[in-house]
């Protein structure tokens, strides 16, 4: 094996952690709550992606089980590389939070880029578990 094929799995596998451990695997992502409050994040985005999946603005959602969820993988939101890109990524905040009236709170972090994934040339919302209840508990 080569330098360009470790290169390429480091890329393709991964690992983040905060409330929950979120393992990045090939196409899939598997989300393990660390707390309390990690656990109800994940049952609260299942419970999100049963109600709104029909607006095609969430990460899709393939299972739940025990409080740990798979999501499809999708690219990340790194950098907005231009204006247009700066301004159709706003417009997309300001209309989730129109559609979606869980996301109208004040501690909403859906400006941070690292809570959306691309699909093609639409932003998807990747981390959706929140809601005003849980973003107060710490
Ligand atoms: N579906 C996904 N596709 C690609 N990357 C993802 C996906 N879900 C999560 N990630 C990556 O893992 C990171 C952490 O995931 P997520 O934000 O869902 O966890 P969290 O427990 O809510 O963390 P935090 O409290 O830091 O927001 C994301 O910022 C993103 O980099
Ligand atoms: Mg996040």
């Amino acid at each position: 094996m080569n330098i360009v094929h470790l290169i390429k799995i480091r890329t393709m596998i991964g690992i983040r952690y905060s409330t929950r451990l979120v393992v990045l695997m090939f196409g899939i992502v598997i989300k393990i709550p660390l707390s309390r409050r990690g656990y109800l994040q994940c049952k609260n985005e299942i419970r999100m992606w049963e109600r709104y999946k029909h607006l095609n603005v969430l990460g899709q959602l393939y299972w739940e089980c025990g409080g740990i969820i798979c999501m499809r993988r999708y690219a990340a939101v790194d950098v907005l590389i231009s204006e247009t890109e700066a301004h159709k990524f706003i417009d997309t905040v300001i209309g989730i939070k129109h559609l979606i009236p869980e996301f109208d709170i004040d501690k909403c972090d859906l400006y941070r880029a690292e809570n959306w994934g691309r699909s093609g040339d639409d932003y998807v919302l990747i981390d959706y578990g929140i809601n005003e209840y849980i973003s107060g508990l710490y």
